[in-house]
Formats: structure tokens, sequence, C-alpha cells
């Protein structure tokens, strides 16, 4: 099938604080819509799950239905239903998969219970086309952060290598708040490090020369605490752009030097990034520098399209369904750990 004839696929994400539902047509986007209960976290410097259960529950049905006005569709139009199964937060996951399952049975279309991290891989096909088989996938999130050969996104994923302790985004969200600035800290340490200077404090850059595709960012993390403790101890000011810059330049050159170590191993010449940190200004530019010089072709979505959304459900819904997976059945549970091998449950 392709243009028109292409199923039309709705994805349901709620794994964390954003209920995301996005519609695809094949690798065409024609929704995707988001409410966040970040706003509701922030005070917490965390999300608290309760809290993201409950406004999962009060934003599905009018996200759904803001997906449908904004794709000029009718509930008769979809021809199937993806959900994220899992990683993800239990009580979350939960009211996505009830509503997906609710919406299957009662439009009388097949049901995906689709894994999180492969639907950030996923996405990237819906901005730049079929993704190349193999590539490498490196997914750095708030949850997350692994080196993936993904084979064929629709059917195999293989783990390469992962943090030991603290996901790149957590590091990010944790050095934040040393700094004072506000929940999540990603983005503001992106646009504070633009005024200071990456060589500003030499950051210990973990598992650098360790040989194997794994991370390791709460030594990073607590060496930023100290320095700045030390720091405010003697009365100095810490220059918050320095250090921002400083630790950033820290992630950012594991993760692009591990992951250009993973092409490099299995013979690869595509390096995809995915996740909410792949929204990273510095990660972006300096991932692109060294995969030029690696003759490396590098595909990063846009930002929108790195943090949580419905579109990465559906976009891999969509792959599933063009690839003939047998749909999920209707007891498919929510699985907090479910691990990235499962790609469908
Ligand atoms: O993928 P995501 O939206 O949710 C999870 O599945 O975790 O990722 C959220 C994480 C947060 O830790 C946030 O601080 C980080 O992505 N993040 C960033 C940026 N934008 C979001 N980290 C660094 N730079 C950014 N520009
Ligand atoms: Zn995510």
């Amino acid at each position: 099938m392709t243009g028109r004839d292409e199923p039309i696929v709705l994805g349901i994400e709620t794994s964390c604080d954003e209920t995301g539902v996005g519609i695809v047509r094949g690798h065409t986007l024609l929704a995707d819509t988001i409410a966040s209960s970040m706003e509701e976290h922030a005070r917490y410097g965390g999300v608290v799950p309760e809290v993201a259960s409950r406004a999962h529950l009060e934003a599905m049905t009018p996200t759904v239905e803001s997906a449908l006005a904004k794709a000029g569709l009718r509930f008769s139009d979809i021809d199937a239903v993806a959900v994220t199964a899992g990683p993800g937060l239990a009580g979350a996951l939960l009211v996505g998969v009830a509503a997906a399952k609710a919406y299957a049975l009662g439009l009388g279309v097949p049901l995906y219970g689709v894994n999180h991290l492969a639907a950030h891989v996923a996405v990237d096909q819906l901005e730049h086309g079929p993704l190349p088989k193999p590539a490498i996938a490196l997914l750095v999130s708030g949850g997350h952060s692994s080196l993936l050969l993904v084979p064929d996104v629709a059917q195999e994923v293989v783990s390469l290598g992962s943090t030991v302790d603290d996901a790149a985004g957590e590091a990010f969200d944790k050095v934040a708040r040393v700094l004072g600035l506000p929940f999540p800290g990603g983005p503001h340490i992106d646009r504070a490090a633009r005024e200071g200077s990456g060589a500003a404090v030499a950051f210990p850059r973990g598992k650098y020369d360790d040989g194997t595709l794994d991370f390791s960012f709460s030594g990073l993390k607590t060496a930023v605490a100290r320095w700045v403790e030390a720091r405010q101890a003697a009365g100095e000011t810490v220059s918050v752009p320095d250090v921002a810059a400083s630790f950033q330049e820290a992630v950012v050159d594991v993760l692009t030097r591990k992951a250009l170590q993973a092409c490099a191993r299995h013979g690869v010449e595509d390096l995809l990034i995915g996740g909410g940190v792949a929204a990273n200004s510095r990660l972006r530019a300096l991932a692109q520098e060294r995969c030029d010089a690696a003759g490396v072709r590098l595909r990063v979505p846009r930002p929108g399209l790195c943090t949580d959304n419905g579109a990465m459900v559906a976009a891999l819904g969509s792959e599933l369904v063009a690839a003939g997976v047998a749909p999920s059945t209707l007891e498919i549970p929510a699985d907090s750990s479910l691990p990235i091998t499962a790609v469908h449950v």
C-alpha cells in the first residue's frame, strides 16, 4: 500500500508526564498533540507518578479528540491503535494501555502494544524517511541512555550498552538543580551553556576508555556538585554558564565517542540519535562534527519529536502494520520494565 491507501494509525503515549496522541498515515505525520503535566511536577523537582497518572486520565479524551480534529479525521477513519506498553511509570502506562484497548475494541480495529524506546527510534522516519537497515541508535532520555543496534525497528533491536547508573537526562536534571535552574533541567542547561565555555572546568568523563559501550553519569554529577559547593564555601561566585557548558561538554563528549565506537565496531554507517536529550544543541553539533569526520550519516529528529510524544508511538505502530506483524491481544499488560529487545508485545 502507498500514499493515501496506507492505514491510518492512532498512537497513544503515557509512559511519563506527557499525554501524547499522534496520528500517522504510513510515514506521514497527520497530527501530534501533547498535554503535559510538567508544571504540576516542577515544584517537586521531578515527576510524581500519582500526579502524572491522574493528569493522563483527565487529558486522554480531550487529547485524542484534539488530534483527530487537527488531522481532519473522524474515529471511523482510524485503522489501528498503537500504545506504549512500557517501559515507564506503571500507573501512567496503565492509563494509556486501558484507553488504547477501549478505543481498539470500540472501533473494531487492531491494537499494537509497543516499546517506548523503539518508538523513540521509529519516529525519525516521519521526518527523514525509511530507516537504513541496520542503523545504530543512541537513545538518551530522562529515564534511559542506551546504544542500540537496530537491524529492523519493527522486528529486532539489540542492546549494545546502557548506563550503569544515572540516565543522561537525569544527570542534566540533577546538575540543573545544583545550579538553581528549573526542572526539567536539560533545556535550561542547554540555554545557559551557550553563554559559557565547555573548556572552563575539566569534569570527569565516566567510562571514557573502558572499552565497553556502557555509560556512567553519576560520578560526573557528583563532581559538578562538589565543585560548585567548594567554590561557594570559598565565597567565590560560580559562573552558571561555564559550569553548565563544561558539564554538558563532558556528557556529549562521552555520548558521541561511544556512539561512533558502536558504528565502527559493527560496521554501520548510519547513526540515529533519539530521546529528550537529543534535543540538546551541543549534542547535535558535536555528533554532526564527529560523524562527518568518520564518514557516518547522522539522523536526529527535530527537537519536538525527540521528547516524548504520541507520533513516535503511531510511527512504530505503522511500521508494525506495514511489516504484517500480528496485533497484540486485549490482555497485554502495562510493563514498567519492558526490555528493549521486546519491540512489541
Ligand atoms: O524522552 P523524554 O522527553 O522523556 C523520557 O522518556 O525520559 O526525555 C526527557 C529528558 C529530561 O531529562 C530533559 O531534561 C532532557 O530530556 N532534555 C534535554 C533537553 N531537552 C530535554 N537535555 C539536554 N538538552 C536539552 N535541550
Ligand atoms: Zn522517552
